[in-house]
C-alpha cells in the first residue's frame, strides 16, 4: 500500500449545490496532506466521504488499502471532524476511558493507551481535571487525545486549529508536526495558508468543490516565484524589457522611479536572464529572487475561478 487515502471521482450535491464536484486525491503514506480552501469549497464534505461518514454520489474512495465502511481500515484511522462529544463533569482521563472502552479496550491495555496519548498532547499534568473547567485549547487538545487513542497509522483532521487563541495554534501545530515525525500520514484541511507552508509536504487546493491545484508544497511555492531586477535608470529598464520581450520573456515595470523590472520565473533562470542582459550591455544594480508566499499563488490560483 502507497497511498494511504486515495479517491477517485468523488461527487457530492446538497440541492443545487455542488459541494464536491469530481475530486480525485492521492494521499502518499507518511505524508503531511494540506487540503486547502475557502470556506464552503468542500473540505468538510470530502473529508465526510473519506471517512464513510457521507456517501459519495459518484466515486470511490480506499483508505488504508480497503473500504471506509470497513471496521479493519477504519480502525487505523483516527480522524477529527465534527467536534466530540465530551463530558464535562467527566475527567480528561475519564472522557478517554470512555471512549477506550467503547473501542474494545480494556485494563492495561487501557490505561497505557490513555497515558500514552494523555502525554502526547500534553495533558498528563491535568489529566484528573474535570473536561467542564478547560480552555478552548485544552479541549482541543483533548480531543486531539481521542484521536489518538487507538495509535492510528492515519490522522484526519478538519481544521484543527480553528477558534484557538495563538498559544492554542502554536501547540496543536507542534503536536502534528509531532504526529508526522512519529511516521504517521496526516491529512489536514485547513484555510489558513501559513499552517500549509509550515506543516505540509503536500498540498491540494480546493475551490468550489474543484481541486485546482496539487502537488509539492515546495513546487507550488517555487511556481510563484519572481525575478525582481533592478537599474540605475529608468531608460535602462525599458531597454532591459524590451530585450526580455524580444526572447518572450514578459516583464513587468516596478519601482517607484520605474527602474526596475519583475520577471516571473515559470520558465527561464535567473543566470540565463542575467546573460542576456549582460550580451546587450545591460548590467543590473541588483537581481534578486523573491519567493512567493503561498497566499500569492493561492490568490493567483483562485483568482477568477
Ligand atoms: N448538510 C448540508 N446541507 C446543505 N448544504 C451543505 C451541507 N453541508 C455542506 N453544504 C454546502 O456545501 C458546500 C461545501 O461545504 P463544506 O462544509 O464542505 O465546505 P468547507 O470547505 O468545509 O467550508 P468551511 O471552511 O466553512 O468549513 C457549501 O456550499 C455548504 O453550504
Ligand atoms: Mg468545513
Amino acid at each position: 500500500m502507497d497511498a494511504a487515502i486515495e479517491a477517485r471521482g468523488l461527487v457530492r450535491h446538497f440541492g443545487a449545490v455542488a459541494a464536491v464536484d469530481g475530486i480525485d486525491l492521492t494521499v502518499p503514506v507518511g505524508s503531511v496532506y494540506g487540503f486547502l480552501g475557502p470556506n464552503g469549497s468542500g473540505k468538510t464534505t470530502t473529508i465526510r466521504m473519506l471517512l464513510g461518514l457521507l456517501r459519495p454520489e459518484r466515486g470511490t474512495v480506499r483508505l488504508m488499502g480497503g473500504s471506509p465502511r470497513d471496521a479493519a481500515s477504519l480502525a487505523r484511522v483516527g480522524a477529527l471532524v465534527e467536534r466530540p462529544a465530551l463530558y464535562p463533569y467527566l475527567s480528561a482521563r475519564e472522557n478517554l476511558l470512555l471512549f477506550a472502552t467503547l473501542a474494545g479496550m480494556t485494563g492495561h491495555e487501557a490505561d497505557r493507551a490513555i497515558d500514552e496519548a494523555l502525554g502526547v498532547v500534553g495533558l498528563g499534568a491535568v489529566a484528573r481535571r474535570k473536561a467542564g473547567g478547560f480552555s478552548t485549547g485544552m479541549l482541543q487538545r483533548l480531543s486531539m487525545a481521542l484521536v489518538l487513542l487507538r495509535d492510528p497509522s492515519l490522522v484526519i483532521l478538519d481544521e484543527p486549529t480553528n477558534g484557538l487563541d495563538p498559544g492554542g495554534v502554536v501547540d496543536v501545530r507542534a503536536l502534528i508536526a509531532e504526529l508526522a515525525r512519529s511516521g504517521r500520514t496526516v491529512f489536514l484541511s485547513t484555510h489558513v495558508l501559513t499552517e500549509v507552508e509550515q506543516l505540509c509536504d503536500r498540498v491540494a487546493v480546493l475551490q468550489r468543490g474543484r481541486l485546482v491545484a496539487d502537488g509539492l508544497t515546495r513546487e507550488l511555492l517555487e511556481r510563484g516565484q519572481r525575478l525582481a531586477i533592478g537599474f540605475d535608470t529608468h531608460e535602462e529598464a525599458a531597454r532591459a524589457a524590451a530585450v526580455l520581450a524580444e526572447a518572450a520573456i514578459a516583464t513587468e515595470i516596478a519601482g517607484d522611479d520605474k527602474d526596475a523590472l519583475r520577471v516571473s520565473l515559470d520558465g527561464p533562470s535567473p543566470s540565463a536572464i542575467n546573460r542576456l542582459l549582460a550580451e546587450h550591455d545591460l548590467h543590473p544594480a541588483e537581481l534578486v529572487v523573491r519567493r512567493a508566499s503561498l497566499e500569492s499563488v493561492f490568490l493567483d490560483l483562485t483568482e477568477g475561478v
